[in-house]
C-alpha cells in the first residue's frame, strides 16, 4: 500500500532556493507519513517503544553482536582457512571480488529514498531540499539491522528484510552541484548549502532480499526510510546536557542541538540502535567576525579551541556566509561560525564547536524520537564505536578511535550491567547503559627486558590528580572533562598512536583490535614507541625520505580476567601494512601479493569471527586501489616480539602471530580513487555490504550490468553501497566449510 504523491519534477529540481519548494515537499512529506502511521507503520513503532524493559526476549544472554544463531549451524560456523581465490592488486577503474562472486550497486549518492522523488539526474540535479530524502554523499560505516516485520522491531535472526544504516561522512563537492567542478565555495549559494548539509548524516534503507537468490532489493515504500542530516534536531543526554559549554542561541538551555556531521566509523548497541560518530567537525565551522578575523577568548578556551583544531578566522564550508536566505531562517547557517556575537552563549553561536565530536545514537526503528548525543563518551575526532560482547549481568564497554595523527584511544564503561530483556528498548535502553560509567585513556607499555606487554586505563576523572591540577587546562567539572576529553587525555599521559581509526571485537574472546591507518609524523614530532614502533622510507620513493608509519598497523588488547571493567590489559601488534616486496624491518607481518595491504582503516568482526579489513590508502595507490580482506586471527600474545625499522635504529615491538594467506587474503578491490569502507552483513552470512566512498572516474556508471541503483545519463563518479553475493548463494567466505562440489 502506498500513497504516490506526485511530485513535481520542476520543482524537485528546482535549484533556486524557491521557498514554496521547502514548504511543498513537506507538507507533502507529512501527509504521507502521516497516512503510513495510521496504516500501521508507526502504530507498531508505538508498541515497540512502550515495550521498553520488558521485551520478548528470555535468553539468558544475547548473542556478542547483531547475528545471531543461523539455521545452518555446520556452515556458519568459524571458516578453518579462507580458500575464495584472492584477488589480484589492481589500478583499474572497475570494482573486483573474488572469483564465485557477483556484486551490485544497491543505491548511490543522489538517489531518491521516497516512492514520489524523480531519480537522480546528472543534467538536472536535484535540489538541496529534496536531499532531506536522498542518499548522502561518501557513504561510510553501515549496520545491516533485521527486521522483524510482524513486530515492526528489531530481530537479530532476520536475514530477508532489515534496515541498512550507513553514514555519509563528507562532500564530493565538484560532484555534488549542478555547475560541478566550478564549484567555489567563496561563491557558494543557498540551495548549495542546503544539499552540502543534507548530504551529511546517515540513511536509514529498507531492504528486503530474496531467500532463494540473495538478491537484494531497496523497499522505496517503507515508512522506515529516512535521512538524518547535518540540520536534523536532536538532544544531549548524559552528564553534559544542560552544561554552559553546549548552550546556543538554538538552545538556551543546552538540551538541544541540530545535525551531526562528518559521520565516519559506526558502531551498534546489543538493544538494537545505531551508534554514528563525528569525526573531523571543526573542518566546517568559520571563526570569523565579519571581515575582521576571528574573536577573542579567555586562556582556558582558547587552549580548548586549539586543541581541537578551531583557528581564529576559519572559514569552515563558509556555510555561514548565507546572509540572506530565502528558504530557511538565517540562523541555520549562522550557526556555523562558531564566534562570539552576542551577549552570551545563550544569544549566539560561540558554543557551536562544542555541539559536535561525540557518538549519536540514532534508533533505526523509532521514527518519532530525536536521535540522542551520548555526552557521557567524550568528545573528540570519533572514528568508531564497538561495543563490548554483551553478556548479561556485566557491564558494558564501549572501544573508540580519535582519528588525528597522535591522538588516543578511549573506553567508556557503563555503570550497569547488561540485561538482554533490553532488547529493542530504544533511546530509554540507551539512557540506562551510555548516561553513567566512566571514560578512560589508554596508555601502552612494553618491557623490552622481560617482553612484557602491558597497558594501563586512565580514567577521565577529577579524581585524577593530573587533570584536577593540569597546567594547561582548567577544568570546571566533569561535562568539561567530557566536552574536553582530550585535554584530560593529554593531562593523564596518554599513549599517542598513529591515528586510531576502527575497532572490532573478537567475538570468540572479546579482544579488541583498533586500525592505526599511518602517520607520517612517527618518528618526528611523535616519538617511536613499542605500540608505534615503525618509521621508513617507501621503497620507490627516490628521495627515500622518511615519512614515518607509511603503511600502518592494527594494534589488539585484552583486558586483564577479560572484564571490560578492567583498568590493565595486554597487547600486541597484530598486523603490520606494509608492501609484499618491503624490507623485513618493515614487512614484518610476511604479507605476500595476496593479501599486502596499506593504510587499514575500516574493520569489523563478523559473528563467526571473520575479521573484514578495509583500506583508505594513499601510498600504495601507484600499484593498487583500496581494498577488503579477510583475515582468521588468532589470539594476543600468540606470537613473539619483532624488530622493527624506526628511522636510522630500530624498535622492539610484540608482534602476533604470522597469518599465512589461507588466513589473510584479499576479498575485493575497489576502483580507482575511492576508499573501501563500511561493512556488514546478513545474519545469514549471505550478503556483504560495503561503501565505496568517493570512486574516480566514472563509476559505477562504467559497471552498468551491476547497476540497480537508477538515475539518468550519468558520467560523474558517485559514492555508492554495493552488495555482495555468492553466485551459488552460499555462505560467504565459508567455502572451507564446504563439501567440495564434484
Ligand atoms: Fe573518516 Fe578517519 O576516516
Ligand atoms: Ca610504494
Ligand atoms: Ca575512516
Amino acid at each position: 500500500m502506498t500513497d504516490q504523491i506526485a511530485f513535481n519534477d520542476d520543482y524537485d529540481s528546482n535549484t533556486s532556493g524557491n521557498p514554496e519548494f521547502h514548504q511543498l515537499f513537506n507538507q507533502q512529506m507529512s501527509r504521507r507519513d502521516l497516512i503510513k502511521k495510521t496504516a500501521g507503520g508507526a502504530v507498531a513503532l508505538t508498541l515497540a517503544a512502550s515495550l521498553t524493559g520488558c521485551s520478548d526476549n528470555d535468553e539468558e544472554s544475547t548473542p556478542p553482536s547483531i547475528p545471531a544463531t543461523p539455521n545452518e549451524p555446520d556452515l556458519t560456523a568459524t571458516p578453518k582457512s579462507l580458500t575464495f581465490k584472492p584477488v589480484d592488486k589492481n589500478t583499474l577503474e572497475q570494482f573486483t571480488v573474488a572469483e564465485g562472486y557477483d556484486f551490485k550497486v544497491l543505491h548511490a549518492v543522489g538517489d531518491p529514498l521516497h516512492p514520489s522523488l524523480p531519480v537522480w539526474d546528472e543534467n538536472n540535479i536535484p535540489s538541496g531540499v529534496s536531499y532531506e530524502r536522498r542518499v548522502g554523499d561518501n557513504h561510510d560505516g553501515m549496520t545491516f539491522f533485521g527486521l522483524n516485520t510482524s513486530k515492526q522491531n528489531f530481530d537479530a535472526t532476520v536475514s530477508d528484510t532489515g534496515l541498512l544504516v550507513m553514514n555519509h561522512e563528507y562532500l564530493q563537492r565538484d560532484d555534488l552541484h549542478p555547475r560541478g567542478s566550478i564549484f567555489d565555495q567563496d561563491d557558494i549559494t543557498e540551495d548549495e548549502v542546503i544539499r552540502e548539509v543534507n548530504s551529511h548524516g546517515v540513511s536509514i534503507v529498507a531492504i528486503n532480499k530474496n531467500p532463494e537468490t540473495q538478491e537484494i532489493t531497496v523497499d522505496l515504500n517503507s515508512p522506515f526510510n529516512r535521512r538524518i542530516t547535518a540540520a536534523t534536531e536532536m538532544e544531549y543526554r548524559g552528564p553534559v546536557r544542560g552544561n554552559t559549554l553546549v548552550q546556543t542561541a538554538f538552545s538556551p538551555d543546552g538540551t538541544k542541538t541540530r545535525g551531526t556531521i562528518n559521520n565516519c566509523g559506526n558502531g551498534y548497541t546489543p538493544w538494537g540502535t545505531y551508534l554514528t560518530t563525528e569525526e573531523n567537525f571543526n573542518q566546517y565551522l568559520a571563526r570569523q567576525k565579519d571581515t575582521e578575523g576571528g574573536d577573542v577568548r579567555d586562556a582556558n578556551t582558547e587552549h580548548a579551541l586549539k586543541r581541537y583544531k578551531v583557528n581564529n578566522g576559519a572559514r569552515g564550508y563558509n556555510w555561514q556566509s548565507i546572509r540572506n536566505p530565502q528558504i530557511f531562517t538565517p540562523d541555520y547557517f549562522s550557526r556555523w561560525n562558531t564566534v562570539i556575537s552576542g551577549a552570551s552563549e545563550q544569544e549566539d553561536y560561540r558554543n557551536s564547536i562544542n555541539t559536535f565530536g561525540w557518538i549519536v545514537e540514532i534508533d533505526p526503528f523509532d521514527n518519532r524520537s530525536m536521535p540522542v548525543k551520548r555526552t557521557a563518551l567524550g568528545r573528540f575526532a570519533h572514528e568508531d564505536c564497538r561495543a563490548s560482547r554483551a553478556i548479561a549481568g556485566k557491564p558494558l564497554a564501549f572501544y573508540m578511535g580519535d582519528d588525528s595523527q597522535g591522538e588516543y584511544i578511549y573506553k567508556f564503561v557503563s555503570d550497569t550491567p547488561w540485561n538482554p530483556t533490553d532488547v529493542n528498548g530504544g533511546y530509554a535502553a540507551g539512557d540506562k547503559y551510555m548516561n553513567n560509567g566512566k571514560l578512560y585513556v589508554a596508555q601502552f607499555d612494553f618491557n623490552e627486558a622481560t617482553g612484557e606487554a602491558k597497558g594501563q586505563w586512565l580514567e577521565l576523572s577529577l579524581s585524577n590528580p593530573k587533570i584536577a591540577n593540569y597546567a594547561e587546562y582548567k577544568f570546571a567539572d566533569r561535562a568539561d572533562i567530557l566536552v574536553n576529553a582530550r585535554i584530560a587525555a593529554d593531562a593523564a599521559g596518554a599513549t599517542k598512536m598513529d591515528r586510531p581509526e576502527w575497532v572490532a571485537v573478537n567475538p570468540h574472546n572479546g579482544e579488541v583490535y583498533v586500525t592505526l591507518t599511518n602517520n607520517s609524523q612517527r618518528g618526528s614530532a611523535h616519538v617511536i614507541d613499542a605500540a608505534n614502533p615503525r618509521q621508513y622510507s617507501d621503497d620507490d620513493d627516490t628521495t627515500n625520505r622518511l615519512r614515518g608509519n607509511i603503511n600502518g598497523h592494527v594494534i589488539r588488547f585484552r583486558e586483564t580476567g577479560d572484564d571490560v571493567t578492567a583498568t590493565s590489559f595486554t597487547w600486541d601488534i597484530f598486523l603490520f601494512g606494509a608492501e609484499a616486496d618491503s624490507i623485513p624491518g618493515v614487512n614484518l607481518s610476511g604479507l605476500t601479493d595476496a593479501n599486502d595491504f596499506s593504510s587499514p582503516d575500516g574493520m569489523w568482526f563478523d559473528d563467526r569471527g571473520v575479521l573484514w579489513l578495509q583500506t583508505d590508502d594513499g601510498a600504495y595507490t601507484d600499484t593498487t586501489n583500496c581494498m577488503m580482506l579477510a583475515a582468521l586471527p588468532g589470539s594476543v600474545s600468540d606470537g613473539s616480539v619483532q624488530t622493527a625499522t624506526a628511522g636510522t635504529g630500530t624498535q622492539k615491538t610484540p608482534m602476533g602471530a604470522k597469518l599465512d594467506d589461507s588466513k589473510l587474503r584479499r576479498f575485493l578491490v575497489g576502483p580507482a580513487g575511492c576508499e573501501i569502507t563500511g561493512v556488514t552483513m546478513t545474519p545469514d552470512y549471505k550478503a556483504i555490504f560495503v561503501n565505496v566512498q568517493h570512486p574516480g572516474g566514472t563509476w559505477p556508471a562504467n559497471q552498468a550490468e551491476h547497476l540497480i541503483s537508477t538515475g539518468r545519463a550519468y558520467s560523474r563518479p558517485r559514492s555508492a553501497t554495493v552488495v555482495i553475493t555468492r553466485k551459488d548463494g552460499g555462505v560467504i567466505a565459508g567455502e572451507s566449510l564446504e563439501t567440495p562440489k564434484a
